[in-house]
């Protein structure tokens, strides 16, 4: 996109780089991924969301000498006192259906559907300032997956509000109520009054 000011979008997920380009392109902000820059993805380490994504966006910031910005984002469910949470990825560990066969368990053993997703996103600059916002989705846990669209739990998810799910309601719908939305929200504020 010409005359677009760049920004390093620290994650090597797919689905998020796509959510967070299409959140950007608005403010006239490119996307950059940050395997497209050849940057190698920092163990997270820290035991919260918020922590997780300070520390993906320094490290991107400060290895490519621009703005990044990182999200740290998962599933909580109530019936698994608040897990999986920032081991979403891990928990899954690649297998989705097999991980919305043991949520659903755990949901239906213990009668509670509620759940939901977090994202901490944080913006840094390499000169090391770095800041932090958290958008939360609540909503219910499916008896089944539903929807082909998305990423990660997005078939398991159904926001407060709707009928569907995350799958099902698709980009159009998902990016305009979702947790990363509500975190990026706050950011654009930022971006817009040149903050980055
Ligand atoms: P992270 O890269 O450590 O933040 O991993 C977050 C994980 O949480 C993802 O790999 C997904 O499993 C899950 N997750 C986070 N946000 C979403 C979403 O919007 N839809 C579906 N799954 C998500």
């Amino acid at each position: 996109m010409s005359g677009a000011r760049r920004i390093l979008i620290a994650t090597h997920n797919p689905g998020k780089l796509r959510e967070f380009a299409a959140l950007l392109a608005p403010l006239g902000f490119e996307a950059v991924g940050a395997g497209a820059m050849g940057l190698a993805e920092p163990d997270e380490t820290a035991d919260d969301f918020a922590g997780n994504a300070r520390l993906k966006a320094l490290a991107a910031a400060q290895a490519a000498g621009m703005p990044a910005m990182a999200d740290d984002s998962g599933l909580c469910v109530a019936a698994l006192g608040g897990g999986p949470g920032v081991f979403s990825a891990r928990y899954a560990a690649g297998d989705y259906p097999a991980a919305f066969g043991r949520i659903i368990a755990a949901c239906a053993a213990a009668g509670e559907w509620r759940a939901r997703f977090v994202c901490a996103l944080c913006l840094a600059r390499p000169e090391g300032t770095a800041a932090t916002f958290i958008g939360q989705a609540h909503g219910v846990i499916a008896p089944a997956p539903r929807g082909a669209g998305g990423f990660g739990y997005d078939a398991l998810f159904v926001p407060d509000g709707h009928e569907l799910t995350y799958a099902q309601l698709g980009p159009e719908v998902k990016d305009m109520i979702s947790h990363r939305a509500r975190a990026f929200a706050q950011v654009a504020a930022r971006l817009a009054a040149g903050v980055a």
